[in-house]
């Protein structure tokens, strides 16, 4: 348990970082948790066939064993061994999708440890894009069950320091790729329904997903708070900067107004804004996440940005609302959850 973590540094392809993949691979094949970089955030993985191993996985994130795991995997073949069918549709986000973002809900056949699914008669199953994951994929021969190396609650970690703040002592090594790309988790499509269904919005938008499929839908969870989500995880609180964020949906002018009125209360503001809010601002503790005309740059941005701020230091977060189109609707469901208040104008 309180074992340093190694750290596997400066890995910028898979050719260099031969050994440490090898070494990696070994500590999984010994039920070992070990944290890779994906193309959306760090994963950590464990031998997704191997209960005991998984279970170590829950016991490093503190995570509810009734959420279930994204099982990781290096070709198609590996799906097949984990689920009772491929259904035409899923076939064909395969082909046009991965490796990328976006993790299919399949029937499994249980051969995936019973822990992975938390007694779910489905598998969430991805193929990463990223040369590291892939490369260790490759490496171990084994499908690897795979949530965000963060502790359960906090900020998905977008780069490997993240993963060691939150989890050194408690996993056996970090493979450290750099910052990560995309920046927020996959999208969850559940292909076990006619019209396949968005369980939760990320890397591969609704819009990118509609010039495949002739129709997809929403959870309606993912709306109304009312509803019971189909995706075990988006219950829980999550995304949670160490500050309370308050999100404020609104004009720019009315965004300086709530922070004028904070600062006037005596409290210490932190805000996380567009480049162009900042702009208008000009306020001392600011941090900027890319152009609102850029949401692509919001989502690289956003989980770092919530992880700057302590508690220490300050007393309340700002951050600005986004637009809901493309990666914008997987942006704006993580701040919801994030935030503690909202403030519309209307
Ligand atoms: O981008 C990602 O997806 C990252 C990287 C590491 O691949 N992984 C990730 O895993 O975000 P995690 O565990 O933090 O989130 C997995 C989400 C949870 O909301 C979980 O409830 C849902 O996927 N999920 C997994 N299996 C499911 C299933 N069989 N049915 C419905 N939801 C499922
Ligand atoms: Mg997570």
């Amino acid at each position: 348990m309180s074992k340093e973590t190694l750290m596997w540094k400066k890995l910028n392809n898979p050719t260099e970082s031969h050994s440490s993949i090898i070494e990696a691979a070994r500590l999984l094949s010994h039920q070992k948790v070990v944290a890779f970089p994906t193309e959306t955030v760090y994963g950590l993985g464990a031998d997704a066939t191997d209960e005991s191993a998984v279970q170590h996985i829950f016991e490093a994130k503190g995570r509810p064993s009734d959420n279930p795991l994204i099982v990781h995997v290096a070709n198609e073949d590996q799906v097949k061994e984990l689920v009772s069918e491929i259904p035409p549709v899923a076939k064909k986000l395969m082909d046009e999708f991965w490796p990328g973002a976006l993790t299919l809900v399949l029937k499994s056949n249980g051969v995936a440890a019973s822990n992975v699914t938390a007694g779910l008669s489905t598998i969430g199953i991805r193929m990463p894009d990223h040369p590291l994951a892939l490369a260790l994929l490759r490496a171990t021969g084994k499908p690897l069950a795979a949530p965000s190396a963060n502790r359960s609650g906090k900020p998905s970690p977008t780069t490997a320091q993240h993963v060691y703040q939150d989890l050194n002592g408690r996993i056996a090594g970090i493979l450290d790729g750099g910052p990560t790309g995309v920046g927020l988790e996959s999208t969850v499509l559940d292909c076990t329904t006619e019209i396949p269904v968005i369980l939760r919005p990320g890397g591969i938008t609704k819009e990118d997903l509609e010039e495949i499929l002739p129709q997809v839908m929403v959870d309606p969870a993912l709306a109304d708070e009312q509803h019971q989500p189909k995706s075990p995880g988006m219950k829980y609180t999550h995304y949670a900067p160490e500050a309370p964020l308050w999100l404020i949906d609104g004009e720019d002018e009315f965004f300086q107004r709530q922070l004028n009125h904070l600062i006037e209360d005596g409290k210490r503001v932190g805000v996380i804004a567009s480049d162009q809010l900042a702009e208008k601002l000009d306020y001392e503790f600011l941090i900027r996440c890319g152009s609102r005309n850029h949401l692509s740059q919001v989502a690289e941005r956003l989980y770092g940005a919530l992880r700057e701020y302590k508690k220490a230091d300050i007393d309340v977060i700002l951050c600005e609302s986004f637009p809901e189109t493309g990666v914008g609707a997987a942006i704006m469901n993580r701040l919801n959850k994030a935030a503690v208040k909202k403030i519309q104008t209307y």
